[in-house]
């Protein structure tokens, strides 16, 4: 009798539970409890939580869960990967996660049955072992986001990512492919989202890519990619990420590359370009890197004039000519370093800039002396004006750079003496002002730079005693003072 009452509400539970509080179709719990007994994760055990929708990394369509979206397992430590296509079977999936993991294969099956899944958005391989050439991702056609990234595929790519009409993110970024970009991509030309970055991709980037109109970054640095970028490019005009960071492209930048209204960040470090863009760059440009390339001529005034502009990095080209008289007040970063640059810094350059904090000049042949308006720029904690043609003195207003770590004046003509304000810069760990013409003492207040690490005044006509007060310099690595007139005190 007992056995028949429990027996009745045993079944009433199984009946009723579904339609009051919502419980998994019985296919995708089956499913799941099969998939956890090849896992033999703890997390997915259905003797501690009989809900797979309270598994650790299963998303169900709360509130009423009859239904799993997305199951995530990334970081599972899992290295056989032959459970994937059981999981195919929850034709109601939208995301798959299996980013950080060991596996070093999908198999075939995975492809052919979760293709299937119409609903199926998202797809996270990223991050494991997957060797062997890129699968073919015929029938994938809602997926809107493949990431393949940090794995070890290789070969080329040809026809496998040709199904994918609905893409809008690629990421294939840190990986061995080698052959031509791809360029027929989401067919409806939705992509979004381009990352190869870190691959052996070679030859010319197909000009097909610079007409999906919804780009919004496109990464390809570290390949072997040459060629130019073409006029086209400016047709773009959601883009706001452009990396082309190590490749061996070449001729000038397009001239209405810069000029793309939504463009944030353009990064091309690295490559074989021979000339700066003409235009005004875009008021929404933050981040500018054409350093290590072959360019020539001018900086020209409005380059540097963006209100948005923070970081500016052309430096090893072959510029010349003066620094521009105006530079943008949002600037946070400017690198001009090995260029030709000539003639006196501008004193109206400087003045008073309020984020600026690397100021880097060095390697270039300005003459004259170092204006005295750098050291309105309050938040200076990095300062190289080594080898150039600057000389006279060092001006006391540069002393109050109280946030200077690095101050780097070697190999320029200052003379006169150290002011003994030095000291103030206590927040400095380099000093370099070496082979230079500067005399008089070494003043002791040098001493309260209580975090110098390199101490470098070598090669200039300093006389007198060296201060015992160095002694202080708890942290100092390297002290050069040779090749001056300095003598240590006889008690040392
Ligand atoms: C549905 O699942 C979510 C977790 O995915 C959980 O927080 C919620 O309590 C579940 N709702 C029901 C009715 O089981
Ligand atoms: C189970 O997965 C978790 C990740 O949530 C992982 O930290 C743990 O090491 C795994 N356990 C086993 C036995 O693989
Ligand atoms: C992977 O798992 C399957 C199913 O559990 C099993 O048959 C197979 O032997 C496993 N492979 C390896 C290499 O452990
Ligand atoms: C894929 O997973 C990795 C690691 O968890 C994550 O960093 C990355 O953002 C994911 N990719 C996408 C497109 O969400
Ligand atoms: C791809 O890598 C596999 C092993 O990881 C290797 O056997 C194969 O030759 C490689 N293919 C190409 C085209 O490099
Ligand atoms: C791959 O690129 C996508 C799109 O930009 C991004 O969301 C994702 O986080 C990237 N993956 C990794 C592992 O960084
Ligand atoms: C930009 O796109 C339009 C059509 O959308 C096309 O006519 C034009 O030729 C393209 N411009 C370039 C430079 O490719
Ligand atoms: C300086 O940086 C601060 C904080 O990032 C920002 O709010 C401010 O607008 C910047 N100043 C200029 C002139 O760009
Ligand atoms: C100075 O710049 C020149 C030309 O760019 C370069 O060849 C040289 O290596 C640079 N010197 C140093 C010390 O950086
Ligand atoms: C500094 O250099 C400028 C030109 O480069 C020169 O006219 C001036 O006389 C020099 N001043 C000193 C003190 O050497
Ligand atoms: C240096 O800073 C002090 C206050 O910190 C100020 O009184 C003085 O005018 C400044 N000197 C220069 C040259 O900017
Ligand atoms: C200081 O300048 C000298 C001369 O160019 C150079 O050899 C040395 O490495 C520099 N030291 C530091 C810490 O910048």
């Amino acid at each position: 009798m007992r056995s028949s009452i429990y027996g009745i509400s045993f079944f009433f539970l199984f009946c009723i539970f579904p339609l009051v509080s919502g419980q998994l179709a019985s296919k995708q719990s089956n499913t799941m409890i099969t998939v956890s007994h090849q896992l033999a994760n703890s997390s997915w055990n259905v003797e501690k939580e009989q809900n797979p929708c309270l598994w650790e990394g299963v998303t169900c369509n709360a509130p009423h869960n009859d239904s799993i979206l997305s199951l995530s397992l990334s970081g599972f430590g899992l290295s056989n990967s032959s459970f994937l296509p059981l999981l195919c079977q929850i034709n109601s999936l939208q995301s798959l996660d299996f980013s950080s993991n060991l596996f070093n294969s999908i198999p075939v099956e995975f492809f052919n049955s979760c293709g299937e899944i119409d609903g199926l958005k998202s797809l996270n391989f990223s991050k494991n072992m997957l060797v062997g050439s890129l699968p073919t991702f015929q029938k994938f056609v809602g997926l809107e986001s493949l990431d393949l990234s940090f794995n070890s595929l290789n070969g080329s790519i040809d026809s496998q990512l040709n199904g994918l009409s609905a893409l809008k993110s690629l990421n294939l970024s840190f990986n061995h492919l080698t052959g031509s970009v791809p360029s027929r991509l989401g067919k409806s030309r939705v992509l979004e989202q381009f990352e190869l970055s870190l691959n052996r991709f070679k030859g010319e980037i197909a000009s097909e890519i610079w007409e999906h109109g919804n780009l919004i970054k496109i990464d390809l640095s570290g390949n072997h990619l040459n060629g130019i970028i073409p006029e086209s490019f400016v047709n773009l005009t959601k883009l706001e990420t452009l990396i082309l960071s190590s490749n061996q492209l070449h001729g000038a930048i397009p001239a209405g590359l810069l000029g793309i209204a939504t463009l944030q960040r353009f990064t091309a470090n690295q490559n074989n370009f021979v000339d700066l863009p003409s235009t005004n760059p875009s008021m929404s440009l933050k981040i500018l890197d054409l350093s290590y390339n072959k360019i020539t001529g001018r900086i020209l005034p409005q380059l540097l004039l963006g209100s948005t502009l923070q970081i500016v990095d052309l430096s090893y080209n072959m510029l010349t000519g003066p620094i521009p008289v105006t530079i943008s007040s949002s600037l946070v970063r400017l690198r001009l370093g090995g260029n030709y640059l000539s003639s006196p810094i501008p004193s109206t350059s400087f003045v008073s800039l309020p984020n600026l904090t690397y100021l880097e000049l060095d390697n270039n042949s300005f003459t004259g002396t170092i204006p005295p308006q750098i050291g309105s720029n309050r938040k200076l904690a990095l300062l190289n004006l080594a080898q150039n043609k600057l000389n006279w003195t060092l001006p006391d207003e540069s002393l109050n750079l109280t946030q200077l770590e690095v101050l780097k004046l070697q190999l320029n003509k200052l003379s006169g003496e150290i002011p003994n304000q030095i000291g103030r810069l206590n927040m400095l760990s380099v000093l370099n002002i070496s082979w230079n013409s500067l005399n008089g003492i070494m003043p002791p207040s040098i001493s309260n730079c209580g975090k110098l690490i390199n101490l470098n005044l070598q090669n200039n006509g300093l006389t007198g005693l060296i201060p015992d007060a160095i002694g202080n310099l708890k942290f100092l690595l390297e002290l050069q003072l040779g090749e001056n007139k300095l003598h240590a005190s006889t008690f040392q």
